[in-house]
């Protein structure tokens, strides 16, 4: 009997576990398609684009079928779209990604096709924007010959508890005979996992953008709590960690540098732009935006007043910035605010030295001692396990005077005496 065949569309964060997860289970035919070529190369050549402990460890035993060539999606029974959804540098969502794999992915319909989206989205994107473009370019009709599906994905690289086969999920389609069928393909791969069926796409869609945005906002609320309690002199993580041993109705979230990310940092443009369509105004969420993104400024600022308790001036001044990355111990820099404090330390003048360890394109050292040698200042912007372990050892007999721990992570009580130690909030 001929196995259906599945096709994953984008093959990054999302799509590769995926692809993976869906091979592992030995039920179907699995394909994997990307339009970045080099990227198909590295996977062919059993090589991880991306760091995934599950992903790494299936690579270095099984090949994984994958193709830049459009090819091979044809007669594909379920194409899952797995591609990015960034915004402009505008701050306006950017759906020309989702429509171009709509486009391709069109003409290959057939009756009984499933196409599930799994990017995150606004609500209404697979009603408003896809649809027309699956429906005229296969000349189907969705809901009578074939499904949208969207099944937003929860996934959380460099997550050493949660990942694709524990994290729960939510999925909804134009109907609900064909959520049924398209739930049970997921049951089927995701055994642990609990499928949630929803009664609409809109509100599968609307999930993750709540997920994401209720993050934002409780991120901008410690921000802007760790300002309030700089300007008090009250330690905020301290506070936050004392307030969260209440049992219930608290949920501790961290002030830091900014906030970063193709999700958090994104997502709630998405929203607040949709809902501006339909006539409300999110005043709530772009005030939470604001916030998060006053958060780089704010780590430089803290920077310069340190230096100006022992008289130095930002500019002239040895400065490293360690880490580039948005998220500890991963190498992943979209939206990381720590370009924006590299680019202000900078326009400031200071004398600049980078290193991440896991950004060396970027990074001007190639060690962490080398990083600080000479530097009289630290801003820390990743909380990457290499500078907590091993910068408290690095700064003996160092020449740094100030640190600004732009992710309150460092065990301030291990770093030499006369270094004077601020964190966000702290
Ligand atoms: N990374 C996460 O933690 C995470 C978690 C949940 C949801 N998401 C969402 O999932 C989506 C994908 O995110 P990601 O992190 O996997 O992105 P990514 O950048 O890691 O991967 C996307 C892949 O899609 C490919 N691509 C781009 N355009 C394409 C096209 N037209 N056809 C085929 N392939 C194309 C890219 O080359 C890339 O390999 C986004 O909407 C994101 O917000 C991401």
């Amino acid at each position: 009997m001929k196995k259906t065949k599945i096709s994953v569309i984008g093959l990054g964060y999302v799509g590769l576990p995926t692809l993976v997860a869906i091979t592992r289970s030995q039920k179907y035919n699995v394909v994997g398609f990307d339009i970045n070529s080099t990227r198909i190369n590295q996977i062919k050549n059993q090589v991880s684009p991306i760091e995934d402990t599950d992903v790494v460890t299936y690579l270095n035993s099984n090949k994984l079928f994958v193709s830049s060539n459009v090819s091979i999606l044809k007669n594909s029974d379920i194409f899952i779209v797995c591609v990015p959804t960034p915004v402009y540098p505008d701050f306006t969502p950017d759906y020309s990604i989702i429509i171009s794999a709509a486009k391709l992915i069109a003409p290959l319909l057939d009756r009984g096709s499933h196409f599930v989206l799994e990017s995150t989205v606004n609500p209404g994107t697979c009603n408003e924007i896809i649809k027309p473009i699956l429906e005229s370019g296969s000349n189907l009709k969705a809901g009578r010959d074939f499904n949208i599906a969207h099944c937003p994905e929860r996934i959380n690289p460099g997550d050493t508890k949660w990942n694709i086969y524990n994290i729960n999920r939510n999925i909804g389609s134009v109907n609900k005979k064909n959520n049924h069928e398209i739930a049970f393909f997921y049951r089927s791969f995701l055994k642990e996992v609990k499928i949630n069926e929803v009664s609409s796409l809109e509100i599968a869609e609307a999930t993750k953008i709540v997920e994401n945005t209720f993050r934002d906002i409780n991120i901008a609320y410690a921000n802007e709590l760790a300002k309030s309690f700089d300007a008090m002199g009250i330690d905020v993580i301290e506070t936050i960690g004392a307030a969260s041993n209440k049992p219930f109705g608290f949920m501790p979230h961290w002030p830091g540098a900014g906030v970063g990310g193709h999700c958090i940092a994104v997502d709630p443009y998405y929203l607040i732009q949709r809902a501006a369509l339909s006539g409300f105004d999110h005043k709530f969420l772009k005030l939470a935006r604001e916030i998060n993104k006053s958060m780089p400024e704010y780590a430089v600022e803290k920077l310069i007043l340190s230096l100006n308790k022992i008289s130095k001036s930002i500019k002239g001044t040895k400065i490293t910035l360690l880490g580039l990355s948005y998220k500890p111990n991963l190498g992943d820099t979209r939206e990381s605010p720590a370009f924006e404090i590299r680019d202000l330390l900078i326009e400031f003048g200071a004398e600049l030295v980078v290193y991440d360890p896991l950004v060396p394109k970027e990074s001007n050292r190639n060690s962490l001692s080398s990083a600080i040698k000479n530097a009289e200042g630290i801003l820390l912007a990743t909380a990457h396990q290499e500078f907590i372990d091993n910068l408290p050892n690095c700064l003996k007999n160092s020449s740094v005077k100030v640190i600004i721990d732009g992710r309150n992570c460092l065990n301030n009580t291990l770093l030499p005496k006369h270094i004077i130690y601020s964190g966000i909030g702290r």
